[in-house]
């Protein structure tokens, strides 16, 4: 017994230390005005989504568990809700911004997200998720930061650099969305913007004169992390650095293997931290390139976003050609090589501490599996419509999660096939019957041509294999089933297939949708609704106060006083402690004073006199 207490007084040393026993997390508060502004990233003047006036948006940089409190204030002509692609929302659905969970914020309207950061790291980004909006901009970098008690499984970079890349058009999402609405394809993009900016003119016949391009200055000999999001539409990029290794560290929320790469192919909707040192000699600037994938290179040029690596000490401006990309135009098996590794580093910690290793998904027992098969765009009720499954998804006036608080009947089915659909293709509000703390298995069969990317809100899933061809009942013995990496997207090769597991353990109602914009708008989605069947106020939390109303029930909804006041100043973040720290830290000595009392609680394994105490009480404390 005598090594349990010391463990028990060694972690209370620890938390009175830290000053973090049993507190209530921070929150952090972001005023975020959405509006027109006028620029010009490749030379064209367009109207482009900013926010607090800045393309793109600011990056939300805070802390695991940190409560994230965002003043969305619509000042767009039409509706608005923001999605926070990535983070979990766990436990509250109604903070997704995705029609399916949230009315939309009509215009002039504002309306304040809150959402806890429970238990995720990594980076991330956010979008407004509605009329096709992300195509003109409203996009920014979400970061959530390790606990300052949790080690990273690196030396702590000398900075931190945001990059968000994408596909771009000249035309503003409105013109976009009348493309797709009278059945036409978009066609080629007309460029790739780094950080909202065109390219550097590395060619005098490629790129006219007088463009705004992306400077990112460094010091010599330092190493940066570099996170890279690609929020664009539909293209996939390849990123690159002129001269310098891309060392893969985190992927969407978990730290990966550390392993090289010259460059790595980032499809649409993908967030990665690379570690990048500056080594080289600095006899000139550096090109950073993210070019447009599986294309013919001759005809899709222009689609090539160029920034520029700037040294403290260089000699002078980045010349020549640029760094080739990989020489396979027409064979994505280098590709699907690399994305098969992408491993998770299972010792790693992550939001919490690690000391077992991490979740072993493969001695799961899978208790429902989906086979989500894509086509390439089809007529239905004479409309250019997108499918999975042979399902092309109807958004319901009544989100589905709000119909279900009301007990509003006939808005969706619980029906989604477990197979594709043989028939016709049909348009319907057909939902995914997920069932709670079960085990799913997901195939993503891509029958289309080009690279599609799949992202699920609410949840991480593991990414346990990718192959060409059908999927069949065998493909499972390829599977890895001890490292696969934990992620919010997966890519899937045209003619492939990937194969996702993820643990149903957050209620609410969760998008799965392709990230390829063009294909989304035209109905590539379903969402997973996840029920406890003893419904409680733990594992979901109730409705917020301020939820909007509409379809069904939009005669619940008060109008806004819409003469609010306009923030001024900045870009409106600040940092608060709110009551609730006070209240949990007052718990929190109540708690110690038990676990001290002789008839406190007893503690698992206690005689092993192990350090599993420690570990057991670390995990769940803190
Ligand atoms: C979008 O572009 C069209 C012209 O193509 C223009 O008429 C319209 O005002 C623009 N809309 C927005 C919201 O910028
Ligand atoms: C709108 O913003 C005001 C502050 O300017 C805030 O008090 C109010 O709660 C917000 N409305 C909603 C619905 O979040
Ligand atoms: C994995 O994480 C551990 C623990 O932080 C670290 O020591 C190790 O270097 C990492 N391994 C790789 C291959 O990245
Ligand atoms: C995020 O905030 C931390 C401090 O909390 C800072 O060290 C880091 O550089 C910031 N990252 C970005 C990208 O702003
Ligand atoms: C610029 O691009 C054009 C068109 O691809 C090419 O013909 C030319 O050689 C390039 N110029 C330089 C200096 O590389
Ligand atoms: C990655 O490349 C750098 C040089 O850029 C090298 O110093 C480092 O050892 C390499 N790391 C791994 C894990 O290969
Ligand atoms: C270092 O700089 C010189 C020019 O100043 C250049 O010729 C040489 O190739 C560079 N070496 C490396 C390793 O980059
Ligand atoms: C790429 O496009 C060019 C111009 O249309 C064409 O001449 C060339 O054959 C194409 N290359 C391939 C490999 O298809
Ligand atoms: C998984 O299923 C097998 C039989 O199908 C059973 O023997 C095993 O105990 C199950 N494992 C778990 C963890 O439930
Ligand atoms: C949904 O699944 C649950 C089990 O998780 C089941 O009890 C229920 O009947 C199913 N509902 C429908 C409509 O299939
Ligand atoms: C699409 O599916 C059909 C029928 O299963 C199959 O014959 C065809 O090869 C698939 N095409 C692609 C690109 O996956
Ligand atoms: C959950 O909370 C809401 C409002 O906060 C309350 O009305 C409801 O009774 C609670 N439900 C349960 C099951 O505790």
């Amino acid at each position: 017994m005598a090594s349990c207490s010391y463990f028990l007084l060694l972690f209370i040393h620890i938390c009175l230390l830290l000053g973090l026993s049993f507190s209530e997390d921070p929150s952090v508060s972001y005023e975020f005005a959405v509006s027109y502004i006028t620029a010009s990233p490749l030379g064209v003047p367009q109207q482009v989504i900013a926010i607090n006036g800045k393309f793109p948006g600011p990056t939300i940089n805070v802390t695991t568990n940190n409560y994230v409190v965002v003043n969305m204030r619509n000042k767009l002509d039409e509706d608005l809700l923001m999605h926070w692609s990535g983070i979990q929302q766990r436990r509250s659905s109604w903070q997704d911004g995705v029609l399916g969970t949230n009315c939309p914020i009509p215009p002039k309207w504002n309306w304040t997200y809150e959402f806890q950061v429970k238990d995720q790291i990594g980076s991330f980004f956010y979008f407004p998720s509605l009329n096709f909006q992300r195509a003109s901009g409203g996009f920014g970098t979400f970061i959530i930061n390790n606990r300052a008690i949790i080690p990273i499984p690196f030396d702590t970079p000398y900075g931190d650099i945001t990059i968000v890349i994408g596909d771009w058009y000249t035309q503003n999402h409105t013109a976009l969305r009348r493309t797709l609405n009278s059945g036409k394809d978009l066609g080629m993009p007309d460029g790739v913007l780094i950080n909202g900016k065109g390219p550097y003119r590395y060619n005098d016949t490629l790129v006219p004169d007088g463009i705004d391009y992306e400077t990112i200055t460094v010091h010599p000999g330092k190493t940066y992390r570099i996170r890279v999001s690609n929020v664009g539409i539909s293209t996939s990029l390849n990123f690159r650095i002129q001269n310098h290794n891309l060392l893969l560290a985190e992927t969407e929320g978990s730290y990966t293997v550390q392993q090289n790469y010259t460059s790595l192919d980032i499809h649409v909707g993908q967030s990665y931290s690379f570690l990048v040192t500056m080594d080289q000699n600095a006899s000139s600037d550096y090109y950073i390139v993210a070019s447009a994938r599986f294309v013919n290179e001759t005809v899709w040029q222009r689609v090539t976003g160029v920034g520029i690596l700037h040294y403290t000490n260089s000699k002078g401006k980045a010349s020549g050609p640029l760094p080739d990309p990989p020489q396979d135009q027409y064979d994505k098996t280098f590709s699907m090589n690399q994305a098969r590794s992408i491993r998770w580093n299972v010792s790693a910690s992550g939001a919490r501490p690690n000391p077992q290793g991490s979740f072993r998904y493969g001695s799961i027992n899978v208790t429902q599996v989906y086979v989500l098969k894509n086509k390439p765009p089809v007529m239905i009720d004479g409309k250019r419509r997108t499918t999975l499954s042979g399902i092309s998804f109807v958004n319901p006036s009544t989100p589905i999660r709000l119909a279900d608080q009301s007990k509003v009947k006939g808005v969706y089915k619980l029906d989604f096939p477990t197979r594709p659909l043989t028939g016709p293709p049909r348009m319907e509000t057909s939902v995914i019957n997920g069932t709670y703390r079960g085990f799913m298995e997901v195939i993503l069969q891509n029958n289309d041509t080009k690279v599609y990317t799949y992202h699920m809100n609410g949840y991480a899933f593991f990414v346990v294999g990718m192959d060409y061809g059908e999927w069949t009942d065998n493909s499972r013995g390829t599977y890895n089933k001890w490292d696969g990496i934990a992620r919010t997207t997966a890519q899937v090769y045209p003619g492939a297939w990937t194969a996702i597991l993820i643990s149903l353990d957050n209620v609410g109602v969760w998008n799965i949708r392709t990230e390829n914009l063009d294909s989304w708008y035209l109905g590539q989605e379903t969402y997973i609704r996840v029920v406890n069947p003893e419904p409680n106020n733990k594992t979901e939390f109730p409705m917020p106060d301020n939820a909007l109303f509409c379809g069904a029930l939009h005669r619940l909804q008060k109008p806004q006083d819409i003469s609010f006041a306009t923030p001024t100043g900045g870009n409106g973040s600040k940092m608060l402690l709110d009551s609730r720290t006070f209240k949990h830290t007052a718990l929190g000595l109540a708690v110690l004073a038990r676990i001290l009392s002789p008839s406190g609680p007893r503690w698992p394994a206690c005689d092993d006199g192990s350090f599993q105490i420690f570990t057991w009480l670390v995990g769940n404390a803190l």
